[in-house]
Formats: C-alpha cells, structure tokens, sequence
C-alpha cells in the first residue's frame, strides 16, 4: 500500500511541516508500507524523493507518475499544520478522493481550528477557559475597553493558526493595536485573550479502532517570556518534564479531560490538547488535529515517556484504516 506523508502548507508553519513530515516518514514501518513524500505549497503538489522534486501530483485523482508507474495514494498522512492541512480543506479533498486520511474530518477539523468558536463550542460542557475578545481584519481597536474587560497583560493571537506565529504578550495599552495588527497577517481574525498566570500543559492522545491511548502530559517551562515559536523548536530553549511534576489526581482529571474534549470534537488521529494550569484548574487553550511531530515535539517525547514508539502507534493506526 502507498502511503503519502504529506507536508507543506501555505501558512507560516510550512518549516514546522518539513521537519514533522522526516519524523513521520522515518516512522512508517516499510515492511508493512510504502511511504512517499508528498509536498503541497498552493497548487504546486510534488512527489518528493531523497529531496528531490521528481513529479508533478495529478489533482484529478492524487496519483503521480514516477519511474514508469502510475502510483496511487491508499492513504494520506496529513502533516501539514494550519493551512489547508489543519483547518478541513484538504480534508474535503480527500474525502472527495475517497482517500483515507490521518486526521478528523472536515468539520472537526475548521471546529478546532478556529480558536474562538471551538472556545464557546466547548465552553458549552462546563470546560474552563480564559475570557477572550475576536477582532476582525480591519475592525475598530478600542483599547481602553479591552484592557477594562481583560486586564493586562493580555495575549494577542491568531484565531486561526499556530507554532505561536502572531502571537504577542501584551504588557502595556500602547503596545496592543501594533499587536493586533500583528496577528492580523497571520489570520483574519485576532484574539486578545486575558492571561492566565499558570503552568502550560500539554496532553497528546490517540483513539484508535480498539485502543485509546492517552499519553502521559507534559509541563512546559519556557526559559523565554512565554512559549514561542524559538521556545518551541530551539533545543534546549524549553524546560519540556514528562510527565509533569503535579499530582496523580491532577494528572487523571487533565487526560479525562482532553478525552472527553477528543470526543467532543470529534477528533480522530493523533491530537494534543493544550491547557494552563493555575490553582488546580486547567484552562483550555487550543487543540492540535495535526500536532508537531519535530524532533522538539511533545507528541513523539510523550509516546517515549510511555514506553512506546511513534513508529508503533502510526502503523498501528494507518493499518486501522485501510487494512
Ligand atoms: N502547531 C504546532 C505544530 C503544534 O501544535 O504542535
Ligand atoms: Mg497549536
């Protein structure tokens, strides 16, 4: 069977993209698989090998020709963050493919990737969250009634995006329009969002025909101001603890939680949930449908903490698929 690992994207993410896709690729066990590289940037769809752009994607039916060979694609292991790989468009293409793919669905996927309506989605079932205003491109910037309604400093974001792109810790009113407009060239709405003074966690899991595997969390303690995107990906830049140094008891309520939040959503595939913990309770920030799986990434650090693989768990879960 092919599978194609594809990579890529037309957000900010793209670099994120590259180096989850290697980690990927590396994982898929070739005695059972076919792994292939596949690179979207907008409509330029390659089939990559050892690096090299050798064919053009036919977008009739994702296939490529490539030695003398028609390869077919039986199945699509996105790992293309933001756009269009974490927000359902590709989603869609492939379910008009009829190509099984890694990820949840369309709607799950535009869901979780809208910050602000996944936020009022879930703060629907009793789940935690910051308070948080969403301004639309080009919208009036009232500062003084954000700062009265949300305090300072605030977090300025995209609503949609990620790898912390846009993303600004806004300490003093002058510095929030700038901020804004800022996360405006990620996305087309911003989120300033009241800060939460706690401990970052991060909960990755996976739901697979006949086994859930919740993983163990992991608390983040960037040496930087907050955890951005050179705290994300820069060795050593981030104290990463797995599992976290909380309790037995808060350990079980936060994976209870990112279960119930699996499900609510609708996920399907590998996703982290990602919380602030302050004074016992986990604030909800945002979860990740196609989460980094860098060399720097949470997801294949918590799998190991587990006692297990990545190649385990993608294997297991492309075979559940299309096996
Ligand atoms: N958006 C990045 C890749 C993550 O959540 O891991
Ligand atoms: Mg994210």
């Amino acid at each position: 069977k092919n599978i194609a690992v594809v990579y890529g994207g037309d957000s900010s993410e793209y670099v994120v993209s590259v180096m989850s896709s290697k980690n990927v690729l590396q994982a898929i066990d070739q005695d059972l698989f076919r792994p292939w590289a596949v690179e979207m940037r907008g409509t330029d769809w390659k089939l990559v090998v050892d690096g090299e752009q050798v064919a053009d994607l036919n977008k009739q039916d994702f296939s490529a020709r490539y030695q003398n060979e028609t390869i077919r694609f039986d199945f699509a292991y996105i790992t293309i963050h933001g756009t269009p790989g974490e927000d359902g468009i590709l989603q869609g293409y492939f379910d008009l493919m009829k190509i099984p793919y890694s990820t949840c669905g369309v709607q799950s996927s535009a869901l979780t990737f809208n910050k602000y309506f996944c936020s009022n989605y879930l703060r629907n079932f009793g789940i935690t969250m910051a308070k948080s205003v969403r301004l639309t491109q080009g919208a009036k910037i009232d500062v003084d009634s954000l700062v009265a309604e949300l305090g300072l400093p605030v977090f300025v974001k995209p609503n949609a995006g990620g790898s912390s792109f846009g993303i600004t810790k806004v300490k003093t009113k002058d510095e929030l329009k700038t901020a804004i407009e800022g996360a405006w060239k990620e996305s087309r709405e911003a989120l300033v969002e009241e800060f939460i003074d706690g401990l970052e966690i991060t909960s990755g899991l996976v739901k697979m025909k006949d086994e859930a595997l919740v993983f163990p969390i992991t608390e983040v303690v960037p040496k930087n101001e907050f955890f951005d995107f050179e705290a994300k990906y820069t060795k050593g830049a981030t104290l990463e603890i797995t599992p976290a140094r909380i309790s037995e008891e808060l350990t079980k309520t936060c994976q209870q939680l990112s279960s119930k939040i699996y499900d609510l959503c609708n996920c399907q595939g590998i996703v982290r949930v990602d919380y602030i913990l302050k004074e016992g309770k986990f604030y909800f920030l945002e979860v990740n449908t196609t989460p980094g799986m860098t060399a720097t990434s949470f997801i294949p650090q918590q799998i190991e903490a587990m006692g297990m693989e990545l190649k385990d768990i993608i294997s297991k879960l492309i075979f559940d698929k299309i096996c």
